[in-house]
């Protein structure tokens, strides 16, 4: 069965939060539009006969006046976004809406964004009515972290629309059971929580705790310190709204099958001339034969906003796929790999291997 891909089908793709990771996105669809053959970074040419061309934004919210109104080719490159504009995006006719404001620009965000004064009276029946209108497959939470009031409303309208919802935040849907519950009843699939980076610092640690474990080393500590300055950074620069992404790298890390209970591994400093640069320093301490020590220091330097597209270039068209096949409720084969806390958790190369089935077996459906 293939209803998509030579057929002309799309993935209507719907973003809340149009900030520096979905201007990524949206480049990188952007590119995979003009170039044939493999890009980088990018996994599977298809998943269930959907290419990454295949996406098409339908719909975006946002609450900054700056962005509503904007065209998302332009939107995606206003302040405070500092993701690198790689990829000369052409009109896209579809402009930012004001979203749900709720808690969203609590924090530090407060001093550098001015909501919109129309996105205030937003209501979650809204944004579903919207969602159902432009006939979105999936909707993209991208909120900052900390506005777990804003993304599980979003999760609610998308739940009521029965609309596919990937939740990019570490705020909590897929491991809020009534919501779950929302998803499984309305029979729309659920991706989520926290976004994994394609190859960040999550991903290397617990890489690297798998490897040293099938070794038998005893790991005795560790930490993993990670600056940056984009708004993210600046946004968990404040504890209060970074305390959901602490518990989640955590979570990848107990996963991973160490007691990550104190383990420091978290945002550590916004440095604002790194803008979407971010580096991270990681180290593994660990007892060998006879005792012997081991000391692994690792600094990894990356591009923030296009290590998570990468990764939604997959989680998106998992959704669709999901949508397709009717499933209804958390899409658990795929989380442990796309998700720094998905609720069943996963060693490195277990999630590879789900995820991997699970694409293998889409492309079976075709
Ligand atoms: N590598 C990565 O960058 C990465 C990896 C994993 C997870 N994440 C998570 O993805 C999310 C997005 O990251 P980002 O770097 O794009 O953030 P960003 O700060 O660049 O963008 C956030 C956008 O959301 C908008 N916004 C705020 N409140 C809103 C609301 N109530 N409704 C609609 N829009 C709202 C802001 O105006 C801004 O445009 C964050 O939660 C982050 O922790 C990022």
């Amino acid at each position: 069965m293939n209803n998509h891909g030579a057929t002309g089908a799309q993935v209507r793709v719907a973003l809340a939060g149009v900030g520096s990771v979905s201007s990524s996105l949206v480049q990188a669809v952007e590119l995979a539009s003009e170039r044939a053959g493999a890009l980088p970074g990018i996994m599977h040419a298809e998943i269930g006969g959907y290419r990454l061309s295949d996406l098409e934004f339908v719909a975006a919210f946002d609450v900054d006046s700056n962005k509503v109104g904007a065209d998302l080719s332009k939107a995606i490159s206003i302040s405070p976004t500092v993701a690198v504009a790689h990829v000369d995006v052409a009109p896209m006719a579809l402009a930012v809406q004001c979203g749900l404001l709720l808690d969203g620009l609590d924090g530090h965000l407060s001093g550098l964004i001015q909501p919109h004064p129309d996105c205030a009276g937003v209501t979650i029946e809204q944004v579903s009515a919207q969602l159902v209108e432009v006939a979105a497959d999936v909707l993209v939470c991208l909120l900052p972290a900390g506005s777990t009031a804003a993304v599980q409303a979003y999760a609610g309208a998308a739940a009521l629309a029965g609309v596919g919802f990937v939740n990019a935040t570490p705020e909590p849907v897929a491991n809020d059971p009534e919501l779950v519950r929302l998803f499984e009843e309305n029979g729309a699939a659920l991706l989520g929580d926290d976004l994994r980076s394609h190859l960040g610092a999550t991903t290397l640690h617990t890489a690297l705790i798998e490897l040293l474990r099938t070794r038998s080393l005893t790991i005795t500590n560790t930490y993993q310190i990670n600056i940056g300055g984009n708004t993210d950074f600046l946004n968990l620069s404040d504890a209060r709204r970074a305390a959901g992404k602490v518990r989640t790298k955590r979570s990848a890390l107990q996963a991973a099958g160490i007691d990550a209970s104190h383990v420091s591994a978290g945002p550590n400093g916004y440095v604002e001339y790194l803008g979407d640069t971010k580096t991270c320093f990681l180290r593994l301490e660990a007892t060998s034969v006879l005792g012997s020590p081991l000391v692994m220091d690792v600094r990894l330097q990356v591009e923030d906003s296009p290590n998570a597209a990468g990764v939604l270039a997959n989680a998106v068209r998992v959704a669709k796929v999901a949508r397709d096949l009717s499933m209804a409720g958390v899409v658990d084969a795929v989380c442990p790999f796309l998700f720094k806390n998905p609720r069943t958790g996963a060693t490195e190369s277990t999630g590879l291997r789900m995820f991997t089935d699970f694409v293998r077996t889409a492309a079976a459906r075709d």
